[in-house]
């Protein structure tokens, strides 16, 4: 029993909370993978989904679900995606797959923000995982200077470029004790785009596999 089984029953468990939503959220990444091949079995039941990534589009449409665009979409009853950190305030630090705008937009307009994490991810204190950062390609020194003023150690992720055109700072170093706060703060500097702290809105739900099953938090 591995990580990756661990991702797939969370993944499995998040279906229960699909309840009888027509349009559904759905983020991006290889725990995401296992819930959208997943979804393709209840297709029928969906009018459609939205898609946080390129990468999940391609995927969604692969198994035949439709793919609605968010600004004809209106609220969302639920949105699942996975994180690459979590904490029992259900908190999050997102990004590791680069999508972390079009996830925090998403999760933004959804009522009840679904996450499904593998208990490798669970933390006391966020920052162990590298903090990415989307920032507007002009501002990068500007914003990485920043960065090293609020403690962090900025590393540019070379030859990515996220989907909405702009790069990403992975920022190493942090120990985040006061989540909101560091999140608004980051978003105050010039030329950034998205900080991938999910805290001002957090999960409503955290799904968390293990080799004994899954635990719901809160
Ligand atoms: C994508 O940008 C991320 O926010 C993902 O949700 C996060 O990196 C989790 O990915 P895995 O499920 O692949 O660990």
């Amino acid at each position: 029993m591995g990580v990756e089984d661990n991702k797939k029953r969370a993944a499995l468990e998040a279906l229960k909370w699909v309840h009888d939503a027509r349009i559904i959220g759905v983020g991006t990444g290889s725990t995401i993978n296992h819930f959208i091949d997943a979804l393709g079995d209840i297709k029928g039941r969906l009018d459609g989904v939205v898609s946080s990534s390129e990468a999940s589009t391609l995927r969604l449409k692969a198994a035949g679900i439709p793919v609605l665009d968010l600004n004809a979409a209106g609220e969302l009853p639920v949105y699942v995606d996975g994180a690459d950190e979590a904490n029992r305030h259900l908190q999050l630090i997102k990004g590791g797959g680069g999508a972390l705008t079009r996830e925090k937009i998403v999760a933004a307009v959804s009522k009840r923000f679904v996450c499904i994490v593998d208990d490798s991810k669970l933390v006391q204190v966020l920052g162990g995982f590298p903090l990415p950062v989307e920032v507007i390609p002009m501002a990068r020194s500007h914003v990485a200077r920043e960065l090293v003023k609020l403690g962090g150690r900025p590393d540019w992720r070379q030859g990515f470029i996220t989907d909405n055109g702009n790069v990403i700072l992975d920022v190493h170093g942090l120990s985040i004790i006061d989540p909101p706060h560091l999140e608004s703060e980051i978003n105050q500097i010039t030329g950034v785009v998205c900080v991938g702290i999910f805290a001002r809105r957090p999960a409503d739900v955290l799904l968390v596999g293990a080799a004994h099953g899954v635990q719901t938090l809160p």
